[in-house]
């Protein structure tokens, strides 16, 4: 810590707190570093200027053919070894991308270009490298928020003065981006590339709502999109494609692609920052036509990783159609900064491999910041009103702030303060007295007033610095406590009593002098003692700081949850119900019936559509028997139609139809019998015993009930809307694997429209909005019930209750609404669980919200609800693993997550992986 920095004083007032809600898009903040006044771009982004920036230089360039606003000023900064920073709002738990971007338009006309870095917070962001006066270099972060704030610093400047153009916060929303490394990396951006474009013109905003810019690939840059195939072909449509899956990438990106018309497509181009583990998708869409006997089919290939080649992309089959995005990918890839890739076209397939677009981040260790951050940041705030007090960022990385020193550890801690002299007013706070390593502190020189706090907490405090104050009350005996205490100046305060005869007994310097009231024990003179030498001082001080650090280093961080995942979304394989084998359902006689039920001896349940009874046949096969209410189907016709239909649904996690019966006027359908009952009487019921269920046989539940959901709505023609799904619906077999009943018994679902009914059905709780104001039946409507029930099973409260939601609220949808918005999820979480990893709960939660949002478009599909819950249960058993701390369960486990997960699941060093996978592993079901 050089002493020259140290007394180097300079003036920085960087605090901006803007909040990010005021601007156009909720959530976007638009900096034009240097500007001068609030403007509005062609392309509808609201500028600001950083004019209560109170250091740095505006200045004005020109560079040729740059005409927008924001590249006509910079701010740029002193070339120092201090930080300058800039400070955000956001809203925590929330996902942003920020953007910096510096065009140097050589605004200092000096022959160095400059180098320096930038910072995210305490974590190290980028080095930016000048290389051309006239191009414009950018850096781009994802993170998800943890504080309310968010600072972005320039430091270091190697070579020429640090500077800046522009600073853009766009603010993410649904689970976009999630991973689940996002604790403890960033995603640092490296390419985004919009394949096919039609300009060179990249596209962002509007066309992306959220502002991430997509490279066209045909701009020409050194290194970048080389080493194109031969036959390589740009293609485009005006079809809209259907992006509303997890990226969203823009519409606009998606309607342009390449493809490979001699069978292959190759690119290369430099990542920035690689080598290094990172997040790479590729976006797909079917967006030519395609002839009866045509077949798109490709590999994706990376040199040096055959593993990665297994799978293969039939993008219209992934995607589920033309015009639908299919975006397979890896969480976690290591990629080379030579990026050298090719797809290539499988031997049974006619038509060459289609890229749309691409995708590439890095990920960005976390720093966890100086030691003593949040005490420093509670002593800043209580002087906000001080520029010292606003330098933002860290206190002691990448630079420390003007009046701290800090250790030199990976973690550092701040050493010294001094405060001397900044009109300091009030009593010193307590804040310091939290400082473990603090060795000087100088607050002299100021107008505090009130005792001296008891500075136990700081057993390293070498040197106390309080003369000149207003400082009353005794000296506290704690203070002769410091061991290493050598010098404590407290002359001219107001203090009064004993001297603690502990200081006088040391090699102290102290001075007392000027504190009318200040008396040594036996009522002596007013000295001062002097004892001691400052050699020996400086030679405790160097004690103090190793033997501090030595503790420190001792600490173990915990283990690190997370394991490697491979997994891209699920595949499904469109399948149609006119195209399996229809199975004739059986048709049992009544008095079979009667005989398996015993006379219908032993009820189970009732529902909607009739009673339950347990039955047994000759074959000893349990079955569950449900006798219709007289009104449910009255003609012969009618029934068989449905019942018919009914012996055609096969999944594994639908309830299994086993034949019916009608006779003397009674409607009787048999499916099989599932032991452990419903899941409603494992949440709330009879079953509920020892807390119930923990949190992973939960997801798994709510897994097994998605994915049935799902196949209603998009393994069946007609799609089959289940109307009446509620915790009730839910089964559970031996195994207590779920299994979702009562499906079919509606009527069938218009394929693709909606669905006007003249009667609103349903169950009270779980009934959509929507759907009952409208009555037009969609299959949202299910998922808004099913977002009912995962907030049951997040919170184990029922979905109706006239007690349980506090004043004013019977729904659990509206109770748990307020408490997950405002950040609350722990309020609502039921009190039966212990062991589940937060994020999950915080994953499923987030998930629950959308399904119940009031318009049926806003709510996410069931596909998407399952990927979630999958992204959840891996985080779950990662989490339940390292509880069990075994590392042999983790890659098991994460070895069966990626095979529920896996289709194109190119990252899995298997085989099995691709061949398990469900849809071929039941074969009827699809
Ligand atoms: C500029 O915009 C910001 C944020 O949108 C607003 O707070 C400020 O009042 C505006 N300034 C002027 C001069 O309009
Ligand atoms: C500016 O644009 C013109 C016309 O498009 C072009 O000829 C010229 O080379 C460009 N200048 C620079 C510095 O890029
Ligand atoms: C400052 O930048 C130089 C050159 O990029 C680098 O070697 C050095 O490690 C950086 N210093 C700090 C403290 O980050
Ligand atoms: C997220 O943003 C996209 C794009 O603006 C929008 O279409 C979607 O409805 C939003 N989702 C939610 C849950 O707000
Ligand atoms: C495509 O491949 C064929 C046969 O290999 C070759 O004759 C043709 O020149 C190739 N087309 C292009 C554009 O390279
Ligand atoms: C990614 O995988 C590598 C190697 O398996 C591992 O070291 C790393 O921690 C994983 N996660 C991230 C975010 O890099
Ligand atoms: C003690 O403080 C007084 C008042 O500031 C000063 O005059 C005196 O020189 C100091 N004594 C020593 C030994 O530093």
């Amino acid at each position: 810590m050089g002493c020259a920095k140290f007394l180097f004083v300079f003036s920085l007032y960087s605090l901006f707190l803007m909040d990010a809600s005021t601007a156009q898009r909720p959530g976007f903040v638009s900096l034009d570093c240097g500007g001068s006044n609030n403007f509005t771009d062609e392309i509808g982004l609201e500028w600001t200027p950083d004019n209560y920036m109170l250091t740095g230089d505006i200045v004005n360039i020109v560079v040729a053919n740059e005409t927008r606003k924001q590249y006509k000023t910079l701010r740029s900064f002193p070339a120092d070894d201090n930080k300058y920073c800039y400070t955000f709002n956001v809203v925590s738990r929330t996902r942003y991308l920020i953007r910096a971007t510096f065009l140097y338009g050589n605004f200092d006309n000096n022959n160095v270009y400059p180098k320096f870095d930038i910072s995210f917070g305490p974590t190290r962001w980028a080095t930016i490298v000048i290389s051309d006066a006239n191009t414009i270099e950018l850096q781009e972060l994802i993170f998800l928020a943890t504080d309310p704030t968010i600072s972005v610093c320039l430091s270091n400047a190697t070579t020429g003065q640090p500077f800046i153009s522009t600073l853009e916060l766009r603010q993410f929303n649904g689970s976009i981006y999630f991973n689940q490394f996002e604790s403890q990396f960033y995603l640092s951006m490296s390419a985004r590339i919009n394949f096919g474009a039609e300009s060179d013109e990249p596209v962002r905003f509007p066309d992306d709502p959220f502002d991430r810019i997509w490279e066209s690939d045909s701009v020409r840059k050194a290194n970048y999109l080389v080493d194109v195939a031969p036959g390589t072909e740009k293609i485009s449509t005006q079809m809209p494609i259907d992006v509303s899956r997890d990226e969203w990438p823009p519409q606009k990106v998606m309607q342009t692609a390449v493809v490979g018309r001699n069978g292959s497509l190759t690119y290369r181009l430099n990542l920035d920052g690689f080598p290094a583990p990172g997040w790479a998708f590729c976006y797909f869409a079917e967006i030519e036509d395609l002839g009866p006997s045509d077949a798109r089919k490709f590999r994706f290939i990376l040199p040096g990783a055959p593993d990665l080649s297994k799978a293969v992309v039939n993008i219209q089959e992934n995607a589920q159609g033309q015009y639908r995005l299919y975006e397979p990918g890896y969480y976690n890839i290591s990629l080379p900064f030579v990026l050298s890739f090719r797809f290539g076209r499988t031997s049974d397939s006619t038509m060459g491999p289609l890229l749309n677009a691409l995708e590439v981040n890095r990920y960005l260790k976390k720093s966890d910041g100086s030691a003593d951050g949040p005490v420093l940041a509670a002593i800043a705030m209580s002087y906000l009103s001080f520029k010292w007090a606003n330098e933002g960022g860290d206190p002691c990385i990448p630079a420390p702030w003007s009046w701290v020193q800090c250790s030199s550890d990976p973690r550092p801690m701040i050493t010294s303060i001094k405060l001397s002299g900044k009109n300091l007013l009030g009593t010193i706070p307590v804040e310091f007295t939290k400082l473990g390593g603090l060795v000087e502190l100088w607050l002299d020189n100021n107008s505090l007033s009130g005792p001296i706090p008891d500075f136990s907490g700081c057993p390293n405090l070498k040197i106390i610095h309080l003369e000149n104050n207003r400082l009353n009350g005794e000296l506290p005996s704690s203070l002769a406590d410091l061991s290493k205490l050598r010098e404590l100046y407290i002359q001219n305060n107001l203090l009064a009593g004993k001297i603690p005869s502990g200081l006088l007994n040391k090699y102290l310097s102290l001075n007392y002098t000027g504190n009318a009231g200040l008396h040594k024990e036996n009522g002596g003179s007013h000295k001062n003692i002097i004892i001691g030498t400052s050699v020996g001082a400086a030679v405790m001080l160097i004690a103090t700081i190793t033997s501090c650090f030595l503790l420190r280093k001792g600490k173990k961080k915990p283990p690190r949850k997370g394991e490697s995942q491979h997994n891209l979304p699920p595949q499904k394989l469109a399948s149609s119900l006119g195209d399996t084998n229809a199975e004739a359902a059986h048709y049992f006689s009544l008095a079979e019936i009667k005989d398996a039920t015993n006379n219908f001896e032993r009820k189970i349940g009732s529902g909607g559509f009739g009673v339950v009874f347990y039955g047994r046949l000759l074959d000893g096969k349990e079955i569950a028997v449900k006798r219709l209410t007289n009104d449910s189907f009255q003609g012969k016709r009618e029934f068989t139609n449905e019942v018919s239909l009914l012996s055609r649904i096969h999944h594994r996690n639908l309830v299994q139809f086993i034949g019916c019966c009608q006779e003397e006027g009674k409607s009787i359908l048999v499916y099989e019998f599932m032991h452990k009952g419903t899941l409603k009487e494992h949440l709330y019921g009879p079953l509920t015993h020892g807390g119930g269920m923990n949190w992973i046989k939960r997801l798994e539940i709510a897994e097994d009930a998605a994915k049935g959901i799902d196949y209603l709505h998009t393994g069946c023609v007609p799609a089959i809307i289940h109307r009446d799904l509620k915790t009730s619906n839910i089964l559970l077999d031996k195994n207590m694997r779920a299994k979702v009943s009562d499906f079919g018994l509606s009527k069938l679902a218009v394929d693709g429209a909606s669905h006007v009914s003249s009667i609103v059905r349903g169950t009270v709780g779980y009934l959509d909005p929507e759907y009952y104001i409208s009555q037009q039946l969609t299959d949202k409507s299910d998922v808004y019930s099913f977002g009912v029930i995962l907030l049951e099973l997040i919170s184990g409260q029922e979905a109706i209750s006239n007690e349980n939601f506090g004043h004013n609220c019977r729904n659990i949808v509206q109770w748990a609404k307020l408490h997950i918005e405002s950040g609350d999820l722990q309020g609502i979480i039921d009190p039966a669980l212990h062991e589940y990893d937060i994020q999950s709960m915080w994953k499923i939660a987030e998930k629950a919200l959308m399904c119940v949002q009031p318009h049926g478009s806003m709510r996410p599909w069931m596909s998407e609800v399952i990927k979630e819950i999958q992204d959840a249960l891996a985080i779950e058993r990662g989490a339940e693993a390292v509880r069990e701390g075994s590392s042999d369960e983790i890659s098991r486990r994460s070895a069966h997550s990626s095979l529920n997960l896996g289709s194109l699941d190119i990252g899995a060093s298997d085989h099995h992986y691709l061949a398990i996978d469900e849809s071929i592993a039941h074969p009827t079901a699809r």
